[in-house]
């Protein structure tokens, strides 16, 4: 399939838009400091806190999973059986406990992963989620695929 341009100007902080490569969907996050330093927090709590056995490119930060830490970009697919996680930034909400800093929760098995994508330990899914190929045009313009 061809490269997807996508604008992200504007996202909101904290926030995601969700995107369309090769009839996937594409989260792309616009990440806080806040949620940068949570990230580092529950480091303990994800199954594979460096991806070593998850899917990016090699140019992408390990721990972030980006090229720009503010901005986080992900295959939307959840690595057990493929559903479509849902996006749930807020923390500490009452169905997802108090240790929930954000992330996304798929609704068909429960996995649940965190604002890198970085699932947590012992859940259905056993990857995090795919980062795909991508690149800067400008600031405000990635190139998917
Ligand atoms: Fe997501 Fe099973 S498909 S937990």
């Amino acid at each position: 399939g061809a490269p997807v341009k996508v604008n992200v100007s504007k996202i909101e902080a904290g926030q995601q838009m969700v995107a369309e490569w090769r009839g996937q969907p594409v989260f792309i996050v616009r990440r806080t400091e806040e949620i940068l330093s949570n990230l580092t927090k529950i480091e303990s709590s994800v199954a594979d806190p460096e991806s070593a056995a998850s899917v990016q490119p090699e140019y992408v930060d390990k721990k972030t999973r980006s090229i720009k830490p503010e901005l986080l970009i992900l295959v939307g697919l959840c690595t057990h059986l493929g559903c479509a996680p849902s996006f749930r930034p807020e923390v500490a909400p009452a169905d997802l406990g108090p240790d929930w800093v954000g992330g996304y929760f798929c609704p068909c098995h429960g996995s649940r992963y965190d604002l890198a994508g970085r699932v947590y330990k012992a859940q259905p899914a056993p990857l995090n989620l795919p980062v795909p190929p991508h690149t800067y045009e400008t600031d405000d313009v990635i190139i998917i695929g």
